[in-house]
């Protein structure tokens, strides 16, 4: 932050589901990531100014609504188990915040998510520009906060590769309990119901995305997450299911043969998937790019799709006019952590940015043929798959998270049979 900063968080609220009922409390990321403080309302202050280095405001312990919502820290919680050098209630985040703007020479604030807050700070610096007479001077800059945090967001720490690791663990399992589910007959939301069970029973606060299970054609719809329809025997079903354990996500997409045999041309997409998977995989590595790995996938995915007469030309001709695209419309990869699709810059100087040690990211390619694509031939059209890991950067190559979860089709076939 340099010398004579400030720098405001602000934490999450309570968000309305509908009426007086609320969703889970899920604390806001960046804030979760500086703190680990998970209750509602708070706002931390960080100062290298003089001031207290490290001050959060929360909600203080009140015993009529800790009966209704459950313990708070309360001001004396944040000191003694947060570590913070000072702790006022929220309340008092807005009294004191034109002091708090004084003192600074740059401001860290990120505008647009509390108008009080930003009217506030506007305000005082209008104020302090008007005595600049008297040799005081506005903070210079209001900086953005995530230029600094996220970028720290983007490499991951040994402590957060630990939970990663056990994420994927419990996510292998929920994937494992849900694809004994992958039967003619059964309902997509009995396989949700199974892989959500197990989130939850190892102690994942739960998906950490909207769960999809897609039978049949719903593969095709990308983000398909209603999982009302029944599974049909000669489909297959794609389930996209990832735990959030301690804020920290995983992301895992299998496509299952529904009664446990892949066959036919669901198969043979399965297989180009697959081959488009292994060949993204294989350029996991420091100094490589998402960029390698995606044309990696696309080239694969495109001379099997030629094979198979789902698109006719030649690879290189196919690739550069975008025709696959009708096929694999999506990115290959994203980064991984505190969020599912992570924060943290994908270029550097307009320049795709090499992999180094730290970064955590999916590999996720998919073919999806809709069932209305009359360019493609009838016994393809509905087909939908996709396969996608979670990968760790390493030193000298990569640690794929989630290898544990079977892709061969041998084993998914067993891993669909297990009892
Ligand atoms: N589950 C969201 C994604 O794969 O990006
Ligand atoms: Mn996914
Ligand atoms: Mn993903």
């Amino acid at each position: 932050m340099g010398a004579d900063a400030v720098a405001l968080f602000l934490g999450a609220g309570m968000m309305t589901r509908s009426a007086d009922t609320e969703y889970r409390f899920r604390q806001n990321s960046d804030f979760w990531y500086l703190t680990g403080f998970d209750h509602p309302n708070a706002v931390a202050v960080l100062r290298t100014d003089g001031g207290p280095e490290y001050t959060l405001y929360v909600e203080p312990r009140d015993r009529a609504m800790e009966i209704w919502t459950g313990y708070r820290p309360g001001v004396e919680g944040a000191k003694e188990h947060y570590d913070a050098d000072e702790a006022h209630s929220s309340a008092g985040f807005h009294e004191h915040l034109p002091d708090l703007v004084r003192a600074a020479k740059r401001l860290f604030h990120v505008l647009g998510r509390d108008p009080q807050a930003d009217s506030l700070i506007s305000k005082t610096l209008e104020e302090l520009r008007l005595r600049s007479r008297l040799g005081i001077e506005p903070a210079s800059a209001i900086i953005d906060p995530r230029s600094i945090v996220h970028p720290m967001r983007l490499f991951k720490e040994p402590a957060e590769l630990d939970i990663m690791r056990r994420a994927a663990a419990i996510t292998h399992e929920a994937h494992s309990a849900g694809a004994k589910f992958a039967q003619p007959g059964m309902n997509e939301f009995e396989m949700e119901a199974a892989i959500e069970y197990t989130f939850r029973r190892r102690g994942a606060t739960g998906a950490a995305y909207t769960t999809i299970v897609g039978g049949g054609s719903n593969a095709t719809v990308l983000h398909y997450i209603t999982n009302s329809d029944k599974l049909r025997e000669n489909e297959m079903v794609l389930v996209d299911a990832g735990c959030e354990l301690e804020g920290y996500a995983s992301d895992v997409t299998r496509t299952y043969p529904i009664g446990g045999r892949f066959a036919g041309p669901g198969r043979a997409i399965y297989e180009i998937v697959l081959a488009a998977q292994r060949a993204g995989l294989d350029q996991c590595q420091p100094g490589k790019t998402l960029s390698d790995i995606h044309d990696a996938s696309v080239r694969a995915i495109v001379e099997g799709l030629v094979d198979l007469k789902l698109l006719s030309g030649s690879v290189s001709g196919l690739i550069e006019s975008e025709a696959y695209k009708r096929m694999y419309m999506h990115n290959t990869s994203h980064w991984l952590g505190l969020d599912v699709h992570d924060v943290g810059s994908y270029r550097i100087d307009g320049e795709h940015r090499p992999l180094e040690a730290g970064m955590v990211f999916t590999v996720e390619p998919g073919v999806y043929i809709a069932a209305d694509d009359e360019e493609s031939n009838l016994e393809f059209r509905g087909i939908g798959v996709r396969i996608e890991d979670d990968i760790a950067v390493t030193s000298s190559g990569c640690e794929n998270l989630t290898s544990a979860i079977p892709t061969e089709p041998d084993e998914i076939e067993a891993f669909v049979a297990q009892q």
